[in-house]
Parts: structure tokens; C-alpha cells; sequence
């Protein structure tokens, strides 16, 4: 197979679809790896290194579209890039069509066969293709919320770890999911006092005989919450509901007893936040300040570490990628199920339900596009 892997277009978007240690595999699978000149220097990837992995470095993105058989990207594609998809072409990448309503038109009329990463599942019921992001957002939290701390950023002037004679920074972690049990390990490990909360009592009882010794957890209560809250130097929130907007659980009128300096870290902003004063912000003016409280709520976190993001996100597709080369599409989603949930948009058809709902547009099953 073509594997193709354009630059991503993206606004502030550095990882790539590709890695040259992915490219190397297919490679060795009998594949070709065409990748755009420079697609990987936002990630540190030189044109040399995809060159000596075997890959084929091209010239521009629309010579990719017109010849690869699959595209593997990281961010949905681009209007422009959308115009580029062909009928019977199979793309491979993080997608969110149900609050997109141009892509998903543009991709049912291109005639393609996209599957999208946000959806495809595994046995334990997650989405592993998800959750290498959310490791790399929690981990980044507690670096970034004692970057905050720093006097000189409007923060307390707490250091993480105290020092002999001196407490730690207090961090309540507001969610024990991929997100939350990541932050907590990293700021335990920069010596903070951590406590964790969640709603899930199994979740809670994970936490409790996995981390127990390292950082405390807590049922989520308004009045647990509200009680940590009050107490902390840095507040990370990492809750999710699946298919909703995050709850509120920090409102204005807490920022008032809260200590100043504070830092508020909320990493589910992409979800509209945790936090009623929190607003969406960039990695070049990432934090701010609202009632002598420091807010980080930098959407795309994972893009502040390309590197160690495209990595993290190539070790979680390179299976199902090769699986794709290696037996097209309709065989390798017939012998997995958790890839044939990935399957979002087939030949002019939406073939994944929340979509179509959110959307209102006519759903297929996808086994019946297998059969198409
Ligand atoms: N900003 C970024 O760059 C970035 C990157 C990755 C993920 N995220 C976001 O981070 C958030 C968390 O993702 P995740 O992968 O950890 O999800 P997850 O499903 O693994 O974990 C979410 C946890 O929140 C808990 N929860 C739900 N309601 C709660 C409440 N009221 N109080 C306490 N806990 C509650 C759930 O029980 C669950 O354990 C999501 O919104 C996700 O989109 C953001």
C-alpha cells in the first residue's frame, strides 16, 4: 500500500502522523511511506531521518493525496485538504465530526473511507488511541501548574516539593481518570501533597490499591471539593463526562477563598472546562488571572511537547495503521471490532451513530458498509 503522511496545516499544530520508526515498520511490511519535505520538523523528525527509515520524502501535500492510497495524519483534515480526498481513498486520524457538520459533509461527498482514532476502541472499553493524549496532558499539568506557581508568572511562589523545613505545594486533582491519575503520579513525584477525587467509587478503590502510599483520594462531593479547593496551591481539573460538556465544579464564588496565587490548571477546557472562569487559551499567552487566581487552560496541551506527543500517539496507531496496509480496510475491521467502531465515514455514508445524531443525518451500520 501508499501510505501517505501529509504536514499537518493546522494552526500550532507540530506532531506528524508518521514517525520515522512507524515508517521504518511499514517499510519492512512491503509498504511505501510517502512523507511531506518537513512534516516532522515540528516534532524534531529531519527529512534525512524518514529518508534513511525508507520512507519517500515528496514535495507538497498534493502530490500525497493524488497517489496515497491511505492518509495518516494527527488533527482532522483542513478544508484545503478535504478538497484533495479521492473516492475509494482511506484516511486514518483524529477526525470529531459530531460538532463539524462542513467536515463531515466534505468527507461524505469526497467518497472516502475515514476512520477516525477518537473512536476506535479496546477490550477494557477505552479509547486507546485517545488516551496516549491524555497521559501526555496529565503528566504536562503539575509541570505546568508550578510554572504558574512561580512568583514571577502571578503565581503564590510555592515550590512543588517544599524543601527540608518547608511544606509542599497542596494539588487537588479533580478527576481519577487517564488525566488525573497521570497528573497525581507526576505532581506526587515532585514531592507535592496530592489528593485525588472522583465520583467513581471504582475508580476509587483503583486509585487507593495502586497509589495509595503516594497520593490520598477522595469521593467528589461539592462539599469534599469545595474543602480541598479552598486549601490548595494548584487545582487540576480532569473530569469527563463522555458525550457532555464538563461540569462546573469550581464556581466564581470560590476564587474568593481560595488562596492568592493560586493555580487553577484546567485540562478539560476542550470539553468547555471544569472551571466557571476558565476560557480557552493558547500555548503562546497560555495563563491568566481572574480574582488573584492563575488560570492555564491551554486546549491543545499535547502540542507543547510535539515530540514526545507524536511518539506517544505512533506507538498507539502503528498496529492498527499496519493492520490497515497489510489487509485493507474491510479485512482488517472485519477481524477487529474495536477498529471497526473506528469507522466514521464510508463511500458518501456516515456510518457512526453519535454523529449522525448529533448531526441528523442517516446513519449505516458499519458492518453493513464491510459489505458495500
Ligand atoms: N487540554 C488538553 O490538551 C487535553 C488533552 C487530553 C485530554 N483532555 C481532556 O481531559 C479530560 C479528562 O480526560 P480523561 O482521558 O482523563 O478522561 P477519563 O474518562 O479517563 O477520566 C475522567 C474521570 O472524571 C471522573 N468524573 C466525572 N465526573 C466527575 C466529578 N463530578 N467529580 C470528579 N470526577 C468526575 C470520571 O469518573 C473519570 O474517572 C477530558 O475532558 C479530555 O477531553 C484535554
Amino acid at each position: 500500500m501508499k501510505i501517505g503522511c501529509p504536514t499537518e496545516i493546522k494552526p500550532q499544530e507540530f506532531r506528524v502522523g508518521i514517525s520515522p520508526d512507524a515508517a521504518r515498520e511499514a517499510v519492512q511490511h512491503g509498504h511505501q511511506v510517502l512523507i511531506q519535505k518537513g512534516a516532522g520538523l515540528g516534532a524534531g523528525f529531519t527529512d534525512a531521518d524518514y529518508l534513511t527509515s525508507g520512507a519517500v520524502v515528496i514535495d507538497t501535500a498534493e502530490e500525497i493525496f493524488a497517489t496515497a492510497d491511505m492518509i495518516v495524519k494527527v488533527k482532522e483534515p483542513q478544508a484545503v485538504e478535504r478538497k484533495m480526498l479521492r473516492e475509494g481513498q482511506l484516511l486514518f486520524t483524529y477526525l470529531h465530526l459530531a460538532p463539524d457538520p462542513a467536515q463531515t459533509t466534505d468527507l461524505l461527498e469526497s467518497g472516502c473511507t475515514a476512520i477516525a482514532y477518537e473512536t476506535v476502541t479496546d477490550a477494557h472499553g477505552g479509547l486507546p488511541l485517545l488516551a496516549p493524549m491524555s497521559e501526555v496532558a496529565g503528566r504536562l499539568a503539575p509541570q505546568v501548574g508550578a510554572w504558574t506557581l512561580q512568583k514571577a508568572n502571578g503565581g503564590r511562589g510555592i515550590l512543588m516539593g517544599g524543601v527540608p523545613g518547608v511544606a509542599p505545594a497542596k494539588v487537588a486533582v479533580i478527576g481519577g481518570g487517564v488525566v488525573g491519575t497521570h497528573a497525581a503520579k507526576i505532581a506526587a513525584g515532585m514531592g507535592a501533597d496530592v489528593t485525588i477525587l472522583d465520583r467513581s467509587l471504582t475508580r476509587l478503590k483503583y486509585l487507593d490499591d495502586v497509589f495509595g502510599r503516594d497520593f490520598k483520594n477522595q469521593y467528589s462531593t461539592a462539599g469534599a471539593t469545595a474543602d480541598l479547593v479552598r486549601d490548595a496551591d494548584m487545582v487540576i481539573g480532569a473530569v469527563l463526562i463522555p458525550g457532555a460538556e464538563a461540569p462546573k465544579l469550581v464556581s466564581r464564588a470560590m476564587l474568593s477563598e481560595m488562596k492568592p496565587g493560586a493555580a487553577l490548571v484546567d485540562v478539560a477546557i476542550d470539553q468547555g472546562g471544569c472551571f466557571e472562569t476558565s476560557r480557552a487559551t493558547t500555548h503562546a499567552d497560555p495563563i491568566y488571572e481572574v480574582d488573584g487566581i492563575m488560570h492555564y487552560c491551554v486546549a491543545n496541551m499535547p502540542g507543547a511537547v510535539a515530540r514526545t506527543s507524536t511518539q506517544a500517539l505512533g506507538n498507539a496507531t502503528l498496529p492498527f495503521m499496519l493492520n490497515l496496509a497489510n489487509k485493507g480496510w474491510r479485512q482488517a475491521c472485519e477481524d477487529d471490532p474495536h477498529l471497526l467502531n473506528g469507522l466514521n465515514v464510508h463511500a458518501g455514508k456516515l456510518t457512526y451513530y453519535a454523529v449522525g445524531k448529533a448531526l441528523g443525518l442517516d446513519v449505516i451500520s458499519p458492518a453493513i458498509a464491510l459489505k458495500s
